[in-house]
């Protein structure tokens, strides 16, 4: 498969690279014992700016695994760019490391570091994408339904990070995706404007709505927490306007709807009742560990 350079969005991926990286996840799910020195002599810095649970954990024990030394950098300045500059910050940590993964407020802290370091650097979210989470996503709906252009995925909530880089994935993959939220919380254009022009090569369809209902019939529908991490709205307001796209067992009865999915953290009796959180519907705990096989698929192709 052709080399990676970095992944700051899948839209750096062809449909035809984004197809090998998921048929590498599963050989690496499959067999791990065959990748067990992929990373051997290879340091990687992990900076949080943000907290984690799955991406923090699934990277440190995957690199591991990989025969790789993780170097871990919480949040002990906050955002990057107050004790020194990004970009001084980038260059120093080139000097001994050989990638950089990175979990930031801002897509451009992500972009200084890339340009600063001249070393791979891989995005574990930012205020854009989470391109290592719709990764696992992807690879989890590819074991249960096998040809992704078969599959119609609905996403429910806000139209941000997760939702952009769920996009990028189903329109690299020919998917069919509808996108539903509330009025005001849309995708961004510029990223849907990506997705449909990606959709041309693979035949992909993106469909936006306000109603729930558009998901009728969907494959998996998947929700995200409705206040993304910094995001400074007040709750109250949030709940109120959101809480008419909540996924109950109701809805995924009514809607005749197979799966469940969430990236995690889930906030129970909000974006989801724990009846269809804890279901067998539910798909949760496949895309949790599928993060470790999907994010090792991208080292290793980072280093080959
Ligand atoms: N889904 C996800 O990125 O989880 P964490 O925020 O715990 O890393
Ligand atoms: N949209 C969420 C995803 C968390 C994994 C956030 O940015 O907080």
């Amino acid at each position: 498969m052709s080399k990676l350079n970095q992944l700051l969005s899948l839209a750096e991926l062809s449909p035809v690279a984004l197809d090998a990286l998921l048929n590498l996840a599963l050989k690496v799910k499959q067999q791990p014992q065959n990748y067990t020195q992929a990373l051997a002599g290879k340091s990687i810095a992990l900076i949080f700016e943000k907290p984690s649970l799955r991406t923090r954990v699934s990277f440190d024990v995957g690199i591991y695994k990989l025969g790789g030394h993780s170097v871990y950098l919480d949040q002990q300045n906050g955002a990057m760019g107050k004790r020194e500059t990004i970009a001084d910050f980038g260059s120093n940590l080139a000097c001994w490391t050989d990638a950089i993964v990175a979990r930031v407020f801002s897509q451009n802290t992500l972009e200084q570091l890339a340009n600063a370091s001249q070393k791979p650097v891989i995005n574990a979210l930012s205020d854009m994408y989470h391109p290592c989470q719709a990764l696992a996503d992807l690879l989890a709906l590819k074991e249960r339904f096998g040809d992704l252009s078969k599959v119609h995925l609905a996403y429910v909530g806000d139209g941000n990070n997760v939702c952009h880089s769920l996009m990028l994935g189903a329109a690299l993959s020919g998917m069919t995706m509808t996108v539903v939220t509330p009025p005001g919380f849309e995708p961004s254009a510029q990223v849907m404007a990506q997705a449909k022009h990606i959709a041309k090569q693979t035949g992909a369809q993106l469909l936006l709505s306000h109603q729930l209902a558009a998901a009728k019939g969907v494959n998996a529908i998947y929700t995200d927490t409705w206040l993304s991490m910094g995001d400074k709205a007040d709750p109250a307001v949030i709940e109120h306007t959101f809480m008419p796209y909540q996924i109950s067992s109701t809805v995924m009865h009514s809607l005749n709807i197979q799966y469940f999915m969430h990236c995690l953290p889930a906030h129970r009796e909000h974006e989801v009742t724990s009846e269809v959180l804890d279901s067998t519907a539910s798909l949760v705990l496949l895309q949790a560990e599928n993060r470790m096989h999907a994010q090792n698929a991208v080292l290793i192709s980072l280093f080959s």
